[in-house]
């Protein structure tokens, strides 16, 4: 459950790029969060282009000159709209379905570009990223590698390969997002990962690329990532002498963001973290792949919602509003808290202590609990921030209820770039 709010939270629209208030409301970019609502309606997420173009940009410069390749976790946000915007912007991506492959294919990314994490690939999804000729596969076990090398022969071609490494470091904001310690289902340790590229060193099947991980997600500070980055050079350079020569170095993706009073990690600052022995094998031409998705696009949206009634009961405020656990499960599933303010401030408005709640048949369908705000009434609009990654894409038909349009601002433009589900398409494919 979301902890009672105790210390002063600061309005988001202070530290969240691409969103600010202009004569007393919120605006992202130039475009009025309330013209967007009049024209897709709510419940409807809202991303600001040069928000996440900005974080691409100095993700990117934060590395210098040092080799280095950004492949975006399409995971957190996977519109088509923004996956274009970002291999405009020259990202590469990874993936972890078939269903993501398929998505960046619709955009025309190349296999190239594109690597491959998870630990459960199915057969049918490994054949179609031969087919696409992928960068890279992740592999995070000895079965999914020999199911790999079996489908590499029937294509007559070495596939591409790197091990995802645990690590074995406890990192991670919530149990549920922590992936780098050895109790977890990911990655291979490190005396069988080593096995294993031995054991495929002169494979027809098997083309050893890289070594990867991926210690877990919205980590706020730089030591999970040095000592991963300094345990992942010492495991290169000792396959290097056992004749296995590797082009990259994967540190993952991981970086955390600013929900409410977090300090995360500056780009700058992660960069700068990297252990020497790192940067060593980077001038020597091995490239870096992060594979950041949070960090890039989690503080570039809100969820735009629309307050259908308040209700008090015995001291307690409820603000209902119409968008809910479906829309946007972080706070149900991993006790986050999303700053909600109201887009528009009314200059006499008394603040009070409200939980914000959505129309589920559920006591966990909310958004915050004791949350101090201006108070608000039917028909308001409200800001759920940070809502950028792991929003839509986690989002469920839960109750029969429509997905949410997603709206892309640009400027003084905005675009629907995704339609708001109709109730056609809820029974799409069923059948009495
Ligand atoms: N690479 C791999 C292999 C991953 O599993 C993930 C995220 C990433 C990269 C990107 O991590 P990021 O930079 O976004 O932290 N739904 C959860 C987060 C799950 C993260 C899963 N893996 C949430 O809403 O907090």
């Amino acid at each position: 459950m979301t902890a009672h709010i105790s210390r002063k939270i600061e309005d988001p629209a202070t530290y969240t790029p691409g969103f600010s208030y202009r004569h007393g409301a919120l605006v992202c970019e130039s475009v009025s969060l309330d013209a967007i609502a009049s024209r897709s309606g709510t419940p409807a997420y809202v991303y600001s282009r040069a928000a996440f173009t900005s974080a691409y940009r100095t993700l990117d410069r934060a590395f210098g000159s040092l080799p280095h390749r950004i492949y975006y976790a399409v995971k957190a946000n996977s519109n088509l709209a923004v996956l274009k915007a970002f291999a405009r912007l020259g990202s590469s991506f990874d993936i972890v379905s078939g269903g993501e492959l398929f998505r960046l294919r619709k955009v025309g990314v190349r296999g190239e570009r594109i690597i491959f994490s998870g630990v459960g690939k199915t057969r049918e999804e490994i054949r179609e990223a031969l087919r696409a000729h992928i960068l890279l596969f992740n592999v995070e076990s000895e079965a999914e590698l020999d199911t790999l090398a079996s489908e590499a022969s029937k294509d007559g071609r070495a596939a591409p390969a790197s091990i995802r490494v645990n690590p074995d470091i406890r990192a991670g904001g919530h149990p549920h997002i922590a992936t780098g310690h050895h109790r977890h289902k990911f990655g291979i340790d490190w005396t069988e990962a080593r096995r294993l590229y031995l054991r495929h060193k002169n494979s027809l099947w098997i083309g050893w690329r890289g070594i990867s991980s991926h210690i877990g997600s919205q980590i706020t500070s730089a030591e999970p990532f040095r000592r991963t980055a300094s345990r992942l050079a010492r495991y290169f350079v000792e396959l290097r002498r056992e004749g296995i020569a590797l082009r990259s170095l994967d540190l993952g993706g991981g970086i955390g963001i600013r929900y409410t009073n977090e300090r995360p990690l500056a780009f700058a600052e992660y960069a700068k973290a990297l252990p020497r022995a790192l940067t060593v094998l980077a001038k020597n031409g091995t490239e870096i792949f992060i594979e950041p998705g949070r960090s890039l696009v989690g503080n570039a949206g809100v969820l735009l919602t629309r307050v259908l009634y308040t209700k008090r009961s015995r001291g307690k405020t409820f603000v209902i509003v119409d968008a809910a656990m479906n829309d946007l499960i972080r706070p149900a599933l991993y006790g986050a808290t999303h700053c909600i303010t109201p887009v528009k401030r009314r200059s006499n408005a008394g603040t009070e202590r409200v939980d914000v709640v959505g129309p589920v048949c559920e006591s966990g369908d909310f958004f915050v609990h004791d949350w101090p705000m201006a108070q608000v009434e039917a028909g308001d609009l409200l800001a759920i921030w940070s809502a950028g990654a792991y929003g839509f894409v986690e989002s469920s038909n839960y109750n029969s209820r429509t997905r949410a349009a997603e709206v892309l601002v640009e400027g003084a433009k905005f675009r629907v770039v995704k339609r708001r589900e109709t109730h056609a398409d809820l029974i799409r494919g069923e059948r009495t």
